[in-house]
């Protein structure tokens, strides 16, 4: 059977990223109907409308979403594609896996780190307006049930993948009504799960934990701001952002994106690497069921880091976009006599 799924090939490097993504996806040999939209300004040039309404229809259906970045224009323009979309479909969950790839020699080896992100409200849905010339108003809001749906969601992944410590990320001594309300709806929850260390740590006490000692944490349950910027600085401790993917879960449909955005430095010029993207595909596999073709990625991708020779630039390779997913696709081909077990992994 094919899984129909939504593609968004986004704009910069994202039609290139996720077109190596699904050549990579394709040779698993599992079968997709790919039903492919484009969001934001290219699509606006076509229909009028940055989200086509067949874009929302076809999610509507298929429930999935790989999805590249989609570039959102700084200090004004149009609203975020993504935050529509995550707005639209409830995908209330931004879960974001910080790991080594293996054989990459990064300041900090075997991280093995989860961020959580409340994913629809918060200071990050950009809710502003000027007051009057020269005075602006950006409003933060915070509730209860998106807090405590959040922290629920956060602590049944760490029960189902035992996890064994979260931290909820807060500045609720000064946002003390906003931040106090997510840590009270998080330290609430938080009682039903007694075999689950639960800690609190203030947000720029955090980046600071982070970078003395990344290991003191297993998973962090962020509002939406906290969690989009703790995302970057994680994807620092294991090789950049090329690597680092991320799902958008709600109850009914799921979109799967990299963290990355749409790296208008180097698009167009084959020099991205799909790593991210890919990864995303390979935790959309695990979502679709497909958890052998989600292996088969997995290896191909340990054999073709442990060989260094197709890397992509910002790790220290040459290979361009299309050249590492070859080597990906032959790895695939060729697999390993004896690959390694199979850990326990979400
Ligand atoms: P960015 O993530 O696009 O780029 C930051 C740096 O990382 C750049 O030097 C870039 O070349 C590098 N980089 C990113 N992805 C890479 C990859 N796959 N391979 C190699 N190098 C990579 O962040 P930036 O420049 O702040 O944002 C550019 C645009 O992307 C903005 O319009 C922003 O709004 C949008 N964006 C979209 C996201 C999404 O659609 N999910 C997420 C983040 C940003």
């Amino acid at each position: 059977m094919a899984h129909t799924v939504t593609l968004i090939p986004g704009d910069g490097i994202g039609p290139e990223v996720t077109q190596a993504a699904v050549r990579i996806l394709e040779a698993t040999g599992v079968k997709f109907n790919w039903e492919s939209f484009e969001a934001g300004a290219g699509a606006f040039e076509k229909y009028h409308e940055y989200i086509p309404k067949e874009l929302i229809e076809s999610i509507e259906r298929t429930h999935v979403g790989l999805k590249g970045p989609v570039t959102t224009p700084i200090g004004g323009g149009f609203a975020s594609i993504n935050v529509e979309l995550r707005k639209r479909f409830e995908l209330f969950a931004n879960f974001r896996p910080i790991r080594n790839l293996p054989h990459i020699a990064t300041r900090y080896p075997d991280v093995d780190l989860i961020i959580m992100r409340e994913n629809t409200e918060g200071l990050y849905s950009g809710i502003e307006h000027e007051v009057v010339p020269g005075v602006v108003e950006s409003i933060k809001i915070i509730t209860e049930k998106a807090s405590t749906r959040i922290s629920r969601f956060a602590f049944e992944w760490a029960r189902k993948y035992k996890r064994k410590k979260i931290h909820a990320i807060h500045k609720a001594n000064i946002m003390k009504l906003s931040d106090g309300l997510f840590i009270r709806c998080s330290r609430n929850i938080s009682k039903e799960y007694p075999e689950i260390t639960y800690g609190e740590h203030i947000v720029d006490n955090t980046c600071m934990q982070l970078v003395m000692n990344p290991y003191q944490y297993d998973m962090l349950l962020l509002e939406n701001l906290y969690g989009d910027i703790i995302s970057d600085l994680c994807a620092a401790f294991v090789g950049g952002l090329g690597l680092v993917p991320g799902a958008n879960f709600g109850h009914e449909c799921a979109i799967f994106e990299a963290v990355h955005g749409s790296a208008p430095d180097i698009a167009g010029k084959n020099l991205a690497n799909p790593t991210a993207v890919l990864r995303s595909g390979l935790l959309m596999l695990r979502h679709l069921g497909e958890q052998d073709a989600a292996w088969k990625i997995r290896n191909a991708l340990d054999e073709v880091y442990r060989h260094k020779d197709k890397l992509t630039r910002d790790i220290g390779g040459k290979a361009g976009t299309a050249e590492f997913a070859d080597s990906v696709i032959e790895a695939m081909e060729n697999p390993m006599p004896n690959p390694p077990p199979r850990p326990a992994e979400n």
